[in-house]
């Protein structure tokens, strides 16, 4: 019988082995016997440590020293604690390995406990079940059903309040949803506003309509009133594209007050806000959208289940300003794509229905909550983030700059994404948005981190001089 066959206790304890006098503190043996164990394979990702107590009786020493180990080992990524769970490996597989990972890509953690595979598994099983295959193979680009409208109405109830579903236009992607309002309410040549930094998908789509954007200045609180009534006389822009909630790729969220206050500039300006706010549902604690504090009034509502729920969905919920019916969109929309995959809509209204999708968010938000524990262990460079925000965003020390260090990286097999990517005008910011949630696990965002850490510190200034 191998070890891993006996009790559960027992395989919790059995990685352990007498101390050795002479070979240091007992804190730092536990902790080599720890890594001994996760290198050879034999305490593998997610497994179980004993209870800090049981640990102490069975080693004979205080409890502070089993303390001291696990606090060690969870700065090191080798485990990870939760509060009422216990305490889990985290490391395994071959630290030698050669990495290949995309932290550059923004998209939501997989839940550590499997549970999006079961539930996708699951609801398609009984899609099938409950649809016909007729009704699953349609166009979905007319008005979308009435139950797909009811399911999306509940889903936008916590951030817009009861709505009417009227105008409400279901998409395939908030992306879409943005280049479908440009090419609407555009010319080639027109300005549109936005932050300095911006999300790269609008840099793309103005480049393509051959629009200008117009960046405006902001502060601590992100975008400055007084800059933006400027830049509405400067330019004449009619469009301003603004997301608000754990910004994209500064990861700040705009407080209230000033909500408000761009809210008032666009009503007495009378221009149109592209509100896109895909992070909402994975932050607790988001001040309410500006959409409702312009009472829907000049304010397109982008709402992406890619971020919080699943980017395979490929569905974004957009609410036209009050009084628009919606038809100027569906046509642009229609112009590029024949619309969105029934079989999908069928897949998001079900989790909705069911309750799944609420509790795949909180899922979510546990497991990138304890992606950030990791970075803020890992990581001892000041950067700007949120709890449960996908991705942290990182000013490079000034021995480094950020096409460089994204290069020096991905040669290590690691990518992320550099300020370059984010500039709507000027020059780029020398910083870099790691996203969290695309290392496969934990153990796997570990080890990226470790390589962005060690090449923070690196001190290029002093390599050169050796080098030259
Ligand atoms: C701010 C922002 N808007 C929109 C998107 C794209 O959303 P979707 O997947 O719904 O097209 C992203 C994706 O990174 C994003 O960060």
């Amino acid at each position: 019988m191998s070890p891993r066959d006996e009790s559960p206790l027992t395989t919790e304890i059995a990685w352990t082995r007498p101390f050795t006098a002479g070979s240091g503190a007992k804190y730092i043996q536990i902790i080599d016997m720890l890594e001994k164990s996760i290198q050879s394979g034999f305490l593998q990702h997610g497994d179980a440590l004993p209870p800090q107590r049981t640990l102490a009786a069975h080693l004979g020493v205080d409890l502070t020293t089993i303390t001291r180990a696990y606090n060690e080992a969870r700065n090191r990524g080798l485990i990870a604690s939760y509060t009422g769970r216990g305490s889990f490996v985290m490391g395994g597989g071959n630290p030698d390995l050669p990495l290949n990972v995309d932290l550059a890509m923004n998209i939501p953690p997989q839940p550590a406990n499997g549970s999006m595979t079961q539930q996708a598994g699951s609801a398609m099983a009984e899609l099938f079940a409950r649809h016909s295959i007729e009704a699953l193979s349609i166009y979905q680009h007319e008005l979308p059903p009435r139950s797909l409208l009811h399911a999306a109405q509940s889903w936008l109830r916590p951030a817009i309040g009861e709505l009417s579903g009227e105008g409400l236009v279901v998409c395939s992607g908030s992306q879409a949803a943005i280049f479908a309002i440009l090419s609407a309410r555009t010319c080639p040549g027109d300005a549109v506003l936005c932050d300095a930094v911006t999300y790269p998908g609008l840099l793309l789509a103005a480049e393509q309509l051959g629009v200008r954007l117009w960046p405006v200045a902001s502060c601590a609180d992100g975008m400055q009133p007084d800059a933006l009534e400027q830049a509405c006389q400067e330019s004449g822009a009619r469009l301003l594209y603004l997301n608000p909630t754990f910004h994209n790729p500064t990861a700040h969220t705009m407080p209230l007050g000033r909500r408000q206050e761009i809210a008032d500039v666009i009503l007495r300006r009378g221009i149109t806000l592209i509100e896109d706010d895909p992070y909402r549902y994975l932050l607790d604690d988001a001040p309410p959208p500006i959409a409702t504090l312009t009472g829907r009034r000049n304010t397109y509502y982008l709402a992406s289940l890619s971020k919080c729920l699943w980017p395979s969905l490929r569905t974004s919920f957009v609410l036209p300003p009050h009084g628009d019916d919606g038809q100027q969109l569906q046509l642009s929309l229609r112009a590029s794509s024949m619309g969105c995959s029934a079989l999908l809509l069928a897949l998001v209204e079900q989790w909705i229905n069911s309750g799944s999708a609420t509790q795949l968010v909180q899922e979510i938000q546990r497991e990138t909550r304890a992606r950030q524990r990791l970075a803020r262990t890992l990581l001892s460079h000041p950067y700007q983030t949120h709890p449960t925000g996908l991705h942290v965003w990182l000013e490079l020390p000034t021995q480094w700059n950020q096409e460089l260090f994204t290069h020096a990286l991905r040669e290590q097999g690691v990518s992320v994404a550099g300020g370059q990517s984010f500039a709507a005008a000027g020059p780029a910011p020398n910083c870099l948005r790691i996203s969290l949630g695309g290392a496969k696990d934990q153990a796997e965002l570990g080890r990226a981190l470790q390589k962005i850490e060690a090449l923070l510190n690196q001190d290029r200034r002093r390599e050169s001089r050796t080098f030259v």
